[in-house]
């Protein structure tokens, strides 16, 4: 730990950084400190990413100054940073499927023998070494892209923390790890913190961020808020910082109570029980009522996504699952849609018809391709043009091809067959990511209309916005586990990420 007298091993002053329109970062101060674990918070968008990825050279057009060793550096590239110790896990995975562990956990720097050929045997033997100090017991011959997706995480991490950087910066490095393999990442952090390197650590779980760091430094809309010791601050106190409580800025809606308005009488239409997938999630049990909302928050890769898919017959889970009290087997998705069970994922592209008109989005489903045929298009577009004014949807008219529309214009397209056809569930996974803030408004109140019909809805998403504005009653996932449950009563954005 430093006393302050010490100088910083990586100091960064004054950094701005834009993308186009968008200011990424303003004019940021951040310092990091050899033998310290710094974690790094703040909501998506906050610049995190773009600043941790200046450090490691992957940005090179920012203003401001970087200084390593109290010396100025100018990186051209990822390589140059790596050439004076500085690693990086990137959010986004980056190992190579097709490879085994061994040519993963070496990428770019392998071995040679002597006459200059790779060095197979020395690369599977130090390579299993590294894979085994953080506890993974894995033949290093394996191809990577046939391990669970966790392990492939934790293969990544061993690569940069075995690289021998000085400097090693995690990007949300946990969201596909088991509690246990958390345990054993953090055991390799603190290690590698007594041998003296600095380790940034960024991540959503801030109990993670609170135990493990000695110090959290606060992002809000591109600028650092806060640097403080742990010991000097709580979770409240870092959501505080994080969601701009007691400024006067646009998120403070949020951050004010918001009524549920649970119907706890109306009749369950789906019911789980302890509901089981993989590593995804485990032990659900939940029930969806007639005419409500029910909203699943959760960080990206808590296991919401697979559970939509699981309601849905996309995955196969274990455990039960009732629609209005008969049990179903939902092995496949044909057998979720003949039920009346409808979903739309967070890629609309899979569920609309780019090169068709609108009308013929709007008036099928995938599964009506052939019944379609019965409707004539005079009746088609007649229905399609009431939805057009209805639902706000910006377009010339109801010939126009799909593809041609904006993001949130398909979206509500994709909602507006669900008026037509009324299903008993409809799951939405992510409905507004991505929209402006009028598209968003409009697919609230598409949504409300279809919940008003009888219809039980869940909404699957990862930011707290979406379940806020949308839901009647909101279960919260951590890590494969439904953790919480706000009903009945009031919800603030602060106390959902609380929750989580
Ligand atoms: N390569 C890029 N091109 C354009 N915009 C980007 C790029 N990378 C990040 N941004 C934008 O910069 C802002 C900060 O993003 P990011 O650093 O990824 O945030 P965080 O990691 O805190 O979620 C966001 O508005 C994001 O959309
Ligand atoms: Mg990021």
């Amino acid at each position: 730990m430093t006393d302050g007298s010490e100088k910083p091993l990586l100091e960064m002053i004054g950094i701005s950084k834009s993308f186009g329109g968008v200011q990424a970062l303003r004019d940021v101060d951040f310092s990091l400190y050899a033998g310290e674990i710094h974690g790094l918070v703040g909501e998506n968008g906050a610049g995190k990413s773009t600043m941790m990825k200046i450090i490691a050279g992957v940005h090179h057009g920012y203003e401001g100054t970087m200084k390593i060793d109290g010396r100025e550096v100018h990186f051209r590239s990822a390589r140059d940073a790596l050439d004076v110790g500085i690693g990086m896990v990137h959010q986004e995975l980056s190992i190579v499927a097709d490879l085994t562990v061994a040519e993963n956990v070496f990428l770019g720097t392998q071995p040679v023998t002597a006459i200059g050929t790779v060095d197979w045997a020395r690369m599977v033997r130090e390579s299993r070494e590294h894979l085994s100090r953080l506890g993974i017991d894995v033949d290093p011959r394996t191809r990577i892209g046939d391990l669970p997706i966790g392990l492939q995480q934790l293969i990544e991490i061993a690569r940069v923390l075995s690289s021998g950087a000085r400097i090693i910066i995690l990007d949300e490095p946990t969201s596909a790890l088991s509690p246990p393999e958390v345990e054993r990442l953090f055991a390799m952090l603190r290690k590698l913190k007594s041998d003296g390197k600095a380790i940034v650590f960024i991540s959503h779980f801030l109990d993670d961020i609170l135990s493990i760091s000695d110090k959290v430094t606060i992002f809000r809309n591109g600028r650092k808020v806060l640097t403080a010791r742990v010991a000097e601050i709580d979770k409240r106190g870092v959501i505080e910082n994080m969601i701009g409580a007691g400024h006067r800025e646009l998120e403070e809606s949020y951050t004010g109570e918001i009524k549920l308005d649970t119907r706890f009488d109306a009749p369950v239409v789906l019911e789980t029980r302890d509901l089981s997938f993989e590593r995804a999630f485990r032990g659900v049990s939940l029930k969806v009522r007639a005419g409500e909302v029910l909203g699943i928050y959760g960080f990206m890769g808590c296991g919401q996504v697979e559970l939509a898919r699981a309601l849905f017959g996309k995955v196969r889970a274990d455990g039960t699952v009732a629609l209005e009290g008969k049990p179903l087997r939902l092995t496949r998705t044909s057998i979720a849609r003949e039920e009346g069970i409808a979903y739309v994922p967070e890629s609309r592209r899979a569920m609309l018809f780019h090169h068709e008109p609108l009308y013929k989005n709007m008036s099928i489903s995938i599964l009506d391709r052939i019944s379609r045929l019965l409707l004539k298009p005079s009746v088609e577009r007649t229905i399609a043009d009431g939805h057009i004014k209805d639902l706000r949807i910006r377009t010339p008219g109801p010939n126009q091809l799909l593809g041609n529309l904006s993001g949130g214009n398909q979206q509500k397209v994709a909602l507006a067959k669900w008026l037509t056809h009324a299903p008993k569930v409809l799951i939405l996974s992510e409905p507004t990511r991505g929209m402006d803030v009028g598209a968003k408004e409009d697919v609230v109140r598409i949504v409300r209309g279809l919940r008003d019909k009888g219809i039980a809805v869940v909404v699957v998403s990862t930011e707290p916005e979406t379940v806020l504005s949308l839901a009647d009653r909101i279960l919260v996932m951590k890590r494969g586990e439904i953790v919480r449950e706000f009903a009945g009563d009031t919800v603030s954005k602060d106390r959902l990420l609380e929750a989580a």
